[in-house]
């Protein structure tokens, strides 16, 4: 094969080779000094802040001597080519004034060849070559070679520039998707009313601002996470990451290799080095989701993170230092676990430094409404509705529920209302059959006891009586004798 189809074929597999042009050039420079009788070869790069030509990697040169090749545009001979964009060629740069030599590099007779490196019409800077002086011959077969090898050399840093363009809308990109973030997780966006939900956020708040641990107990729903998430966006690792790890979703070793991260080669499988959520949240805080459900194992390893704040990845023997905050949630009762010894209670007390406990939505009912609206807004949004609100008797109806599943089941019982809701108000109709007033827990009515006691009695009467059709079943259902329930009907005025 033709010796420069070699070269520039070369030159080409190096370039694109990968993105890192402070790789590549270095290496297309020694290509040139290899094959052909070329040395000190040297790419300049105009700075787009400042204008000025900076040696951009140079071959045969020292630290300090590229550092002194600065060049302003229309300087020395690579300042007229990148002025120019015209190549220029100096047979003998001992006689050549214009050569300004200012890396002081030369020393002995050579033959100076530059050519503009080309982005499109702007020329980006010049390659240039010495020579090894071979009298007055012409050099323009090394002149057409270095201008194509140029042209390539102009393409990869177009390439990188629009990488690096690309890169900074993803970082501008991420900067705004942050504080979105942060703005969703704000205190201010937990919706409550009750003065029971004002309490526990108060010592939430509070507690952000410290680096203590904090123990999130409540029942499924509840809005756990969302308040872990306030806390640490809250706090002054709010710039540092936040990491959740759903401890139950994982079988004990995965749940490890996520905790940890492991080395090449631990197990089967791990082909690459990974680092795990310890090390990702560094100087930022770990949510630690149902932290009940942690195997024996796994509660000792995490205990001794949280002691010596360093631990090990799997299959390797390094330890790692980090500084994380752990934030955990639990819907179980983990003292009554501590006693039953299925939780550590040492790892137990370390966790439970600061608990806060959410409160069930049916001990807050007065947050429904509140709740309602919001969700009712965020699914409009979601499904371009319009929806005013829900109507007085769908509203009871919400109240009267009892809510096992917390906001979150409020929150799709509202999703679905919006979506199979025709009318401009939520009505009854559009929720869903188990919250309809039979399954509403017994309402009793009055203030007094015994009228509390009635009022429950004779409403469970009336529901068995509609339930077994017949005075003895029901009575035999709610343990009482025929006569008692007999007599019970007729003081309530119920028919049988
Ligand atoms: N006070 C609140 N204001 C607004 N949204 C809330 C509130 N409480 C909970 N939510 C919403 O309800 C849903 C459930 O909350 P979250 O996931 O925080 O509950 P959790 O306690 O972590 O539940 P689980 O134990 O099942 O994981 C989420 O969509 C959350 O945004
Ligand atoms: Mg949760």
């Amino acid at each position: 094969m033709d010796k420069k189809v070699k070269i520039l074929a070369e030159i080409g597999n190096i370039l694109s080779s990968s993105l890192d042009i402070e790789k590549n050039l270095p290496s297309v420079l020694k290509v040139l000094s290899d094959s052909l009788e070329m040395e000190r070869g040297t790419i300049t790069l105009v700075d787009p802040f400042t204008n000025e030509l900076k040696i951009e990697v140079a071959q045969g040169l020292t630290r300090e001597e590229k550092e002194r090749g600065k060049y302003k545009i229309g300087e020395g001979i690579t300042g007229k080519v990148v002025e120019s964009g015209e190549p220029m060629v100096v047979k003998d740069i001992g006689e050549e004034p214009l050569f300004l030599n200012r890396t002081q590099a030369r020393k002995g007779k050579f033959a100076f060849l530059c050519v503009p490196i080309k982005i499109g019409n702007k020329v980006a800077g010049a390659l240039s070559v010495d020579h090894l002086f071979k009298g007055d011959i012409s050099y323009e077969e090394d002149v057409k070679l270095l201008t194509i090898i140029a042209a390539m050399v102009g393409q990869a840093v177009k390439i990188r520039e629009l990488a690096e363009k690309d890169k900074q809308a993803v970082v501008a990109e991420n900067i705004q998707l942050k504080q979105q973030i942060k703005g969703k997780y704000k205190f201010g966006n937990i919706v409550f009313t009750s003065p029971i939900m004002e309490n526990v956020l108060d010592g939430a708040r509070q507690v952000a601002q410290s680096q203590a641990n904090v123990l999130l107990k409540g029942e499924s729903g509840t809005g756990k996470e969302l308040v872990a998430a306030a806390i640490h966006y809250a706090s002054p690792r709010a710039e540092r990451p936040f990491i959740k790890v759903a401890c139950a979703a994982l079988p004990e070793n995965l749940l490890e290799s996520e905790l940890f991260g492991y080395e090449r080669g631990a197990f089967t499988g791990a082909i690459e080095r990974k680092a795990g959520r310890f090390e990702m949240a560094d100087g930022g805080t770990l949510f630690l989701d149902e932290i009940g459900d942690l195997s024996h194992a796994t509660q000792v390893k995490l205990l001794r993170v949280l002691q010596e704040k360093e631990f090990e990845r799997l299959g390797g023997n390094k330890s790692i230092k980090v500084d994380v905050r752990i934030i955990c949630a639990t819907h179980r009762n983990l003292e009554k676990m501590v006693k039953e010894g299925k939780f550590r209670s040492d790892l137990f007390y370390r966790i439970n430094v600061f608990p806060v406990t959410i409160p069930p939505l049916r001990d807050r009912k007065e947050d429904i409404p509140l709740l309602v609206a919001h969700f009712t807004h965020k699914y409009n949004k979601e499904n371009n509705k319009k929806i005013e609100g829900v109507s007085r008797a769908a509203l009871d109806m919400l109240i009267g529920y009892d809510w096992p599943g917390n906001v979150r089941e409020l929150e799709n019982v509202i999703e679905r209302a919006v979506i199979v809701c025709g009318k401009e108000l939520i009505g009854p109709r559009d929720l869903p059959g188990n919250l309809s007033a039979k399954d509403v827990e017994v309402k009793a009515e009055g203030t007094t006891l015994p009228k509390i006691v009635e009022s429950i009695e004779k409403q469970k009467i009336e529901e068995a009586l509609i339930k077994y059709k017949s005075q003895r079943k029901a009575a035999k259902a709610l343990g009482l004798t025929e006569r008692m329930l007999g007599y019970k009907v007729k003081k309530y005025k119920l028919s049988a």
